[in-house]
């Protein structure tokens, strides 16, 4: 079952055009990375799917419905939720009140959610479950801004599932991590993004390769290839473009 379409998506910033007419269908359930050079149009893509940035042409379709334009928040609401490039937390709040904060924003969002979290101890129990999912029970009273990066970062990823959504964007969730932090992080992706469908964008292929179920390869806004990791790893154009030769 398709859960999003993006279709024939173009966009241009006061005349600099950054995409050219992007194609993807994207299976419900399935983990999908998008990988290409820096400048190549990825972020803009999620801007796109978010309601951030509206396309010059092509529309955005979720769960059949056509959302092009959509406002953020009512994108949100729909069950799509995305962690930015750059880390949006709370730095001088503790790790507990910024997922409770992001776990309020969705009962406020959502009535369903609300009328079943309307007590506050239930809050409190959502957001516990949540800062457990990413390790960060033990930390729950650190200051945010204070926690190592790849804490910070699975911490964005905690603020993303805060609302429940079906479809996950995760912008270079890996970036500026240690090895170890990678590893890590890795399978906390695994973890948080089970039942849900995930897009993610990434530059380290060793996270691309162990997640994803299908790879699209952005290069100067273009789509260049979409399929299996193996097709994508074997693939001449990405090679040349992007992944370069690797040496036996
Ligand atoms: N709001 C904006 N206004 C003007 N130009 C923009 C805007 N957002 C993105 N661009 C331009 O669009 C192009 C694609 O940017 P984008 O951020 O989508 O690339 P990316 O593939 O995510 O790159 P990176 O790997 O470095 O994150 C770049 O040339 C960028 O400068
Ligand atoms: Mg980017």
């Amino acid at each position: 079952m398709v859960i999003m379409e993006l279709r024939d998506l173009h966009k241009d910033f006061s005349g600099l055009k950054v995409l050219f007419g992007i194609n993807l269908l994207l299976q419900k359930g399935e983990k999908h990375a998008i990988i290409g050079p820096n400048g190549a149009g990825k972020s803009t893509i999620f801007n796109l799917i978010t309601g951030k940035y509206t396309p010059s042409q092509g529309k955005v379709f979720f769960k059949g419905k056509d959302i092009t334009g959509y406002l953020p928040n009512e994108i949100t609401r729909m069950g799509l939720a995305r962690s930015f490039q750059i880390t949006n937390i709370f730095r001088t709040m503790t790790v507990f009140e910024n997922v409770r904060n992001a776990v309020l924003s969705k009962n406020n969002a959502r009535l369903d959610v609300f009328s079943r979290l309307s007590k506050m101890n239930g809050i409190v129990e959502e957001t516990e479950r949540i800062l457990s999912q990413i390790d960060l029970l033990e930390r729950k009273n650190e200051m945010a801004g204070e926690l190592a990066h790849g804490h910070q970062r699975a911490m964005e990823i905690g603020l993303t599932i805060a609302t429940d959504p079906e479809l996950i964007l995760l912008d270079e969730p890996t970036a500026g991590m240690s090895t170890e932090e990678t590893k890590e992080a890795i399978k906390l992706i695994e973890r948080v993004s089970t039942g849900r469908t995930l897009v993610i964008v990434e530059h380290d292929m060793e996270v691309v390769f162990s997640l994803a179920h299908r790879i699209t390869v952005i290069y100067y806004g273009q789509v260049l290839a979409s399929g299996p990791p193996e097709e994508i790893r074997n693939d001449q154009r990405v090679k040349d473009a992007y992944l370069g030769e690797e040496k036996e």
